[in-house]
């Protein structure tokens, strides 16, 4: 049975790009669609070349509406995965997929997590705290931010040396390993 994914992203889309091209190869699970809530985000461009249809909504939409489930039941959507998509996701979503909505967050949790603590502010926080590591940690997501059950996390150094931009980059590395690998396995398993 083919096994469906939606991708929800909020800017650049470097991960739903690496996440779409490790399941090209794969007979059994496809990226569907690619959602997003950002009209020019570059995760639009990057499903455009990678032939993904795509999704627009707004905050407003997506918390008030029955589009988004709408949309997810129409293509057929088995599985949800988080790349940089900087909304809650509604309950009314979390209960539709039961332990079927992952995310990926840009350090260790439970440190480092929690509304407005993405992209580069999380990487500041981690040098300015003099951290000795930093990672990435999937997760399932609930109805707090960034709370959900930790499934995989993976560590990398940090140098007193080190930039918030190295760790970004030490960061980004672990989430391209890793990410698409932890959902192929997750998805084996439903
Ligand atoms: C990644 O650092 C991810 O950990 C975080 O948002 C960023 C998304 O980057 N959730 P991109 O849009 O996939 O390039």
């Amino acid at each position: 049975m083919l096994k469906k994914i939606a991708i929800f992203a909020s800017g650049s889309g470097s991960n739903a790009e690496n996440i779409v091209l490790h399941f090209n190869q794969n007979p059994s699970i496809k990226v569907n669609l690619i959602l997003t809530n950002n009209s020019i985000a570059g995760v639009l461009d990057r499903a455009k070349r990678l032939n993904v249809p795509t999704a627009v909504f707004s905050a407003k939409e997506l918390k008030e509406t029955n589009t988004i489930p709408s949309l997810l039941k129409e293509y057929d959507i088995d599985f949800v995965v988080l790349a940089g998509f900087l909304l809650k996701v509604p309950d009314s979503l979390i209960k539709a997929y039961p332990n079927r909505i992952v995310n990926i967050h840009p350090a260790l949790l439970p440190k480092y997590g929690g509304k407005g603590m993405y992209g580069s502010r999380v990487h500041e926080a981690v040098v300015a705290a003099g951290e000795k590591e930093s990672g990435i940690t999937i997760h399932y997501i609930n109805e707090h931010y960034d709370e959900g059950n930790i499934i995989f996390q993976g560590k990398c150094e940090v140098s007193p040396s080190d930039t918030p931009d190295d760790v970004a980059n030490k960061v980004h590395e672990l989430e391209y390993k890793y990410y698409p690998s932890v959902i192929e396995n997750l998805l084996n398993q439903i």
